[in-house]
């Protein structure tokens, strides 16, 4: 039987307590000056860019955080997960995600049984069937191809095709609460001759999934007859008078928070981005914990929400494509980590995960970024695209739509490291009265994740103000360096590489 052991009561993790004394001496705004320090906190990977030098951390937390990351014998971890070992104890089962997009000739087995056949059975049957409908090959009872798909699923089988969803052409709606209005409003301007219903749900017991499923069995075949739901409808599992050749099959090795990349998610979605998760999979099983982005963002919530206590985090992608995007993470990440106990049972004396909220930016700018910048502190996690999906220049303008969005990406960090102190206000000729107001603390610690592009393969008040005028400077700098050439000036050296970056990236 395993050790009851807790992580705290390793050396690496006393170590880190004591260390947070040192880390709260200091302040972002020195901290940025270390040139060695912010390069060192500045990982690519297939053409992403994790810039983490912003975390209240010196390069040697991060030297702890790793010793932390060996004492929990995470690379042995890493490895028996992708080994297939049973290490969901509580249920006794692989923890196998990572199968769903691994390369077909890939082998990764649970039980002995290489799995990754099964996953490509299963992706070339839902290509064929999703090909059939895209091509309009697939008719319903009346014999007219399916324009519309309602989704029908909750929890990961709901918010994570949600979080990714692309319905070119054809309305994809989600049908998750169990409240009526729910329905109605799905079902509201769809015919049922021409509507396609997906129902998604990996145990097919959840109340609320199997109620609105018969609700919507109702709905077809009251208009149709009952035969007609074999046309119109299809799910992971035979049940329900489900075709059979359209049940896509689901299996007990993967968590409904990461199905995304199983029938759940490419079933009314597409077979893209497999490829990119993939991508990714490989670098976390075998990148130096130095070099690997998921490692270090694991590191780094622990360090923020176990050590120096900050108890929430924001995710702000700065994409309005990203809007599902939050809450996809909330329940990756709050029903993973949100635990009283260790895996052996033990009563944790510590805290373990974080409250996840967010908002694309610059919406978010307008409603909670307040609080951000001049209220409680709550490390933030800014995502950037380099490329936007849909550029828009106004006549004559040299400095587009997206451009303007990301100067709010690349400021919003800095003014939150940076503050404003009462000093810079005086010399401003701000009315004495106004200071305490005006004044920003600043050492409020966030990261920022630049992404090339957002495809299927990658995925305020006063506490305003602030904000504003650093995205004025990075508007200008975006401007001359576009139309004459002027180098990055007057920033620091994470954001100037950072910028550097996104113009060199963007002009493409
Ligand atoms: O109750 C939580 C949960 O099990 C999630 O993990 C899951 O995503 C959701 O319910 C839906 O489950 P299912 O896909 O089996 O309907």
């Amino acid at each position: 039987m395993a050790s009851k052991t807790l992580i705290c009561d390793a050396e690496p993790w006393k170590d880190l307590k004591a260390h947070v004394e040192d880390i709260k001496k200091t302040h972002l705004r020195d901290l940025m000056n270390d040139q060695e320090r912010c390069q060192s906190m500045m990982v690519e990977f297939d053409g992403m860019l994790l810039d983490y030098s912003r975390q209240r951390a010196t390069l040697a937390t991060m030297d702890k955080l790793y010793k932390l990351a060996e004492a929990a014998s995470l690379k042995n971890k890493i490895n028996r997960m992708y080994g297939g070992e049973h290490i969901n104890s509580t249920e006794n089962r692989s923890v196998l995600h990572v199968a769903l997009r691994a390369p077909r000739d890939a082998v990764i087995c649970s039980d002995g049984k290489n799995v990754v056949p099964d996953v490509w059975n299963v992706l070339d049957k839902i290509k064929h069937f999703s090909e059939k409908v895209r091509s309009g090959s697939w008719v319903g009872a009346t014999g007219k191809s399916l324009k519309d798909v309602i989704a029908i699923g909750i929890g990961g089988s709901f918010l994570d095709p949600e979080a990714v969803e692309s319905s070119k052409g054809r309305q994809l709606r989600f049908l998750a609460n169990v409240d009526p209005i729910d329905v109605a409003r799905n079902i509201t301007g769809l015919n049922p001759e021409t509507t396609l219903v997906v129902v998604v749900s990996k145990t097919f017991t959840t109340a609320e999934t199997m109620l609105n499923a018969r609700t919507l069995r109702e709905w077809i075949s009251s208009a149709l007859g009952p035969s007609a739901v074999a046309k119109h409808m299809v799910a992971l599992v035979e049940k329900f008078g489900i075709d059979p050749n359209n049940a896509f099959a689901f299996w007990d090795w993967v968590g409904g928070r990461y199905s995304v990349c199983s029938a759940v998610g490419v079933l009314p979605l597409s077979l893209q981005f497999l490829k990119g998760a993939s991508s990714i999979d490989q670098h976390f099983q075998s990148a130096p914990f130095e070099k690997n982005i998921p490692v270090l963002l694991g590191l780094l919530s622990v360090w923020n929400v176990s050590f120096l206590g900050y108890p929430a985090r924001a995710i702000l992608p700065y994409s309005q494509a990203l809007e599902k995007f939050a809450p996809h993470i909330q329940q990756v990440s709050m029903e993973s980590n949100g635990k009283g106990v260790s895996i052996d049972g033990v009563p944790l004396p510590y805290e373990a995960g974080e409250i996840d909220f967010g908002e694309p930016g610059t919406n978010g700018q307008h409603s909670f970024y307040q609080l951000i910048h001049q209220g409680r502190v709550i490390p933030c996690d800014f995502i950037g695209i380099v490329k936007s999906q849909q550029p828009v220049y106004l006549k004559g303008e040299v400095v587009s739509n997206h451009d303007e969005l990301m100067s709010n990406f690349f400021a919003q960090p800095d003014a939150l490291a940076y503050g404003k102190t009462a000093e810079q206000l005086l010399k401003e000729n701000v009315a004495e009265h106004l200071i305490p107001h005006k004044t920003f603390s600043g050492n409020r610690p966030s990261l920022s994740l630049l992404l090339p592009s957002l495809n299927a393969y990658n995925i305020g008040q006063w506490g305003v103000e602030l904000g504003k005028s650093l995205a004025t400077q990075v508007r200008k700098q975006l401007h001359t360096s576009r139309t004459k050439g002027e180098p990055v000036e007057g920033f620091n050296f994470s954001t100037t590489t950072l910028l550097k970056k996104y113009l060199e990236a963007s002009s493409d």
